[in-house]
């Protein structure tokens, strides 16, 4: 969106994560938290990001790719955005201030904030959420005619205060010319000594500013991390949506509690996911298919339509096309299966060296035996079988049709009844699928 810039604040170092990294770079799903923020500011149309950092600004500037300020001395979240503000390089619209630890903040929301914002033509545009407790919120206090007039901290409540469940989020949208005059003006806390953002609220009403404010989409949204219980919560939530999206999209999930979807695996209809299985970052599966129980597919696992992944079965980096079938106790890496491939009961790709991820193909109607470890990197060819206990080594390919027995697997030679050394001519490996 033109003329809007965000400000995401981030400089706080987490004490209750009791944790050497700064709190926004701990992870959800395999991404830093403050990258959701990101997401969601990105997805809003928001390109002028700039974070305000402190503890960690070393680490936090190589993890994201926002302008960073670094604000010098932690003296409140009010002190954050005026610390941005030599960045802003004078914007004279819209500003969005949302902080780094609250993940689940939504684009819906933040958008919504902008609309009502340049709908009212007021200063300030607050998002709130009423909630069943409080706990350690900034209250929203209204006046008489309904109109949003201040925001008291949790711990300076003396008051009925107390009475209010509608809080503060930590996401607004302010003017910012209004912002900035406002925080010239505003006082430290007497209690802590910081200069809060939320006092804010209090001087542009007495400006006679227009405040506004839009519910958040899901109360959700504001859960703030604070420590590794609020990261596992949060975790807990995404990963909670991303099973619901899965299973409005047609997914069975059997046991939603013991299984893992990422937010960015895709699954196609009918397919049934049984219990205690992973399906990671970028996984994608076709139609009709049975992944599990126990089934682990890991970073950007592709899965066909029409196949098993059966129990005790670890997927990394492999792509499986239509109709195979992988039902026990096996590990693929950087393997890629034509169509209509059995691999046996514990089969295992060495994929591995101690230098390099080699590649294992496996074509069309190909058979593995039980037991086989296939040493990359390495072909076995169309309906080529390996039998039961083989170990294939690397790059003795197995030519189309062919039978390969024993360790190491050697050509079954069916005319002559005997056994012939395997192709171990040096095939240079062919990674087309
Ligand atoms: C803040 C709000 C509170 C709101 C809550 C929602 C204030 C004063 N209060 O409280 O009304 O209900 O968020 O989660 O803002 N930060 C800095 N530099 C600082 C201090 C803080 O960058 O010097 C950042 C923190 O990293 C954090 C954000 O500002 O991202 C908010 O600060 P925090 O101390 O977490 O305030 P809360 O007590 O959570
Ligand atoms: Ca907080």
């Amino acid at each position: 969106m033109n003329n809007i810039a965000a400000i995401v604040l981030a400089a706080g170092r987490g004490t209750r994560m009791k944790s050497d990294i700064p709190k926004v770079l701990h992870n959800i799903f395999g991404k830093p938290m403050v990258s959701y923020v990101l997401e969601s500011l990105k997805a809003a149309g928001i390109t002028h990001v700039i974070t305000v950092a402190g503890y960690g600004s070393g680490a936090l500037s190589k993890a994201i790719d926002t302008k960073i300020v670094i604000q010098k001395k932690l003296l409140g979240s009010g002190d954050a955005v005026a610390s941005a503000k030599k960045l802003l390089g004078g914007h004279r619209g819209q500003i969005i201030v949302t902080c780094g630890d609250m993940p689940l903040m939504s684009a819906r929301t933040i958008k919504k904030l902008i609309l009502k914002q340049r709908s009212s033509g007021a200063s300030l545009t607050l998002a709130t959420a009423t909630v069943k407790d409080p706990a350690e919120y900034g209250r929203i206090v209204r006046n008489a005619s309904g109109a949003v007039s201040k925001i008291v901290e949790s711990a300076d409540i003396k008051d009925a205060a107390d009475e209010i469940n509608e809080v503060n989020t930590g996401t607004y949208c302010f003017r910012a010319k209004d912002l900035f005059e406002a925080l010239k003006r505003v006082k430290p806390n007497p209690r802590t000594g910081e200069y809060l953002l939320t006092d804010t609220v209090e001087i542009l009403d007495k400006a006679g500013k227009k405040i506004k404010s839009v519910e958040v989409e899901d109360p959700l949204e504001m859960t703030g991390i604070n420590s590794r219980r609020d990261l596992a919560e949060a975790t807990l939530i995404l990963k909670d949506k991303a099973i619901n999206e899965a299973m409005l999209s047609g997914v069975t999930v059997e046991d939603p509690l013991t299984t893992t979807i990422y937010p960015d695996a895709r699954i196609g209809r009918d397919t049934v996911i049984h219990p205690n299985t992973f399906i990671g970052p970028r996984v994608e599966i076709g139609r009709d298919c049975h992944i599990g129980p126990f089934a682990r597919l890991t970073s950007s696992v592709k899965v066909g339509s029409n196949v098993i992944i059966g129990n005790f079965v670890e997927l990394v980096r492999t792509t499986i096309g239509d109709d195979c079938r992988v039902k026990h106790h096996t590990y693929l890496g950087d393997a890629v299966l034509g169509r209509k491939v059995n691999i046996g009961a514990g089969t295992i790709t060495a994929n591995y060296d101690g230098k390099n991820k080699n590649k294992t193909i496996i074509r069309e109607n190909a058979f593995i035996g039980v037991g086989s470890v296939l040493i990359a990197p390495l072909v076995i060819g169309k309906n080529a079988t390996v039998g039961a206990g083989c170990v294939v080594l690397k790059r003795h390919n197995v030519p189309e049709g062919e039978t390969v027995v024993g360790v190491p697997a050697k050509i079954l030679e069916r005319r002559l009844g005997k056994v012939r050394r395997g192709s171990d001519e040096k095939r240079s490996v062919d990674i087309q699928r």
